[in-house]
């Protein structure tokens, strides 16, 4: 069990800053996301949890201890990168008790400590099977077991699933979060897959170009992102940006879009320019005769029970996402109502979410 925690955690190249004054804590037994584009640095910041990098600048705590200038062999905790790969000359057995072994562990510790792995993934049954013949779902458990069984005070794993196809993936998300919810060990997870983390994290930290932008909920990020890029990043389709006039003082309650007023929760902050951007999930647009703002239908595309339908506007391309009762076709003038309670206003000067009465549905984690 352990609580992870750094601060103004720097890494540099050369000149290139990877990992940018990064400061959080993951709590004892919390299932923590890292997410983010390919090259924002989250590997960089796992390895120096790790103790494999070391920081350019800043500290890391283990149970608030300092560890930041620990070898990784001295920090207890399991890197796990690549969760599928067997060795398929080993019986399932060999397979999990593997990293015991190489510890060199007296045999009756790793023979137990290897029943009790698979008791907990429910793969005991199999423990002298080859692990060729099994099943992909046992093949996955069998790696989980090898991750899991050394002790560590938590675990780092980075793109574990990245070469899984989706089917896998998804089975691999449920195994992993139950696992997690049995063991109760701190969990860092890094991806830069949303429905990973959104299916899996008690809170996910999103990253961009080195920095991170965001710690919360998985609800909380998607229904009140703190940047244009987290509202962007997170949602498919993702969220609408619509080019917007404020004058925007706290407590105002309406945004101009195109000379049209768009009501918006009551804001907290002003703005001292005009310019705004406002922004709106394809979920919260409704289609009407009349509406706030006036389009035109350019696409209709069914999707079970939901269609995704694109209106071009004065202000830009929208996507709406709509009951499948709606009937709209190609090319016929519609109306937009936006969701007053859920829009979100931007300084497109600094791109960050203006403070509001936005409604999220959750408390802050
Ligand atoms: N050893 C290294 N030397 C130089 N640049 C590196 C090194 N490791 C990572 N980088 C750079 O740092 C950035 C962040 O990398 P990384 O942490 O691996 O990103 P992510 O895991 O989010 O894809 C990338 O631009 C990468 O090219
Ligand atoms: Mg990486």
């Amino acid at each position: 069990m352990a609580e992870i925690r750094i601060e103004n955690l720097f890494k540099s190249f050369g000149d290139f800053v990877a990992v940018r004054d990064s400061s959080f804590t993951v709590r004892d037994g919390e299932f923590f996301v890292m997410l983010g584009p390919s090259g924002c640095g989250k590997t960089t910041t796992l390895r120096m949890i790790a103790g494999l990098e070391m920081p350019s600048a800043g500290r890391i705590f283990l149970d608030g201890e300092e560890v930041t200038f620990n070898r990784a062999s001295h920090r207890d905790l399991a890197f796990v990168f690549q969760l599928f790969a067997l060795y398929p000359h080993m019986n399932v057995r060999k397979n999990i008790s593997f990293p015991l072994r190489m510890e060199g562990l007296p045999r009756r510790e790793v023979r137990e400590r290897t029943d009790e792995v698979a008791r907990m993934l429910q793969i005991d049954h199999l423990l002298n099977r080859p692990v060729t013949g099994l099943s992909s779902g046992d093949r996955q458990r069998v790696a989980l077991g090898r991750a899991i069984v050394r002790r560590a005070k938590a675990f780092l794993m980075d793109e574990p699933l990245g070469a899984l196809d989706a089917e896998f993936r998804e089975m691999m998300c449920e195994e992993l979060r139950l696992l997690h919810d049995r063991v109760g060990a701190t969990q860092v997870y890094v991806t830069h897959d949303q429905i990973e983390a959104m299916s899996m994290a008690d809170r996910i930290c999103v990253m961009d170009k080195g920095e991170v932008l965001q710690i919360a909920p998985p609800a909380e990020i998607y229904a009140r992102p703190a940047t244009r890029f987290v509202a962007g990043f997170i949602g498919s389709p993702a969220m609408n940006f619509l080019p917007a006039m404020g004058g925007l003082e706290v407590g105002a309650t309406a945004v101009r879009v195109n000379g049209s007023v768009i009501a918006v929760p009551r804001l907290h902050e002003s703005l001292d320019h005009e310019a705004a951007v406002l922004g709106v999930r394809p979920e919260n647009i409704g289609i009407a005769d009349e509406g706030a703002l006036k389009g035109r239908v350019f696409a209709v595309e069914y999707m079970g029970s939901r269609q995704l339908i694109t209106v071009d506007t004065d202000a830009g391309r929208l996507r709406v996402r709509a009951p499948n009762t709606v009937r709209v076709d190609f090319g016929e003038n519609v109306g937009l109502n936006f969701d007053s309670k859920r829009v979100v206003v931007f300084d497109p000067a600094t791109n960050r979410a203006l403070a509001s009465d936005l409604y999220a549905g959750v408390s802050d984690g």
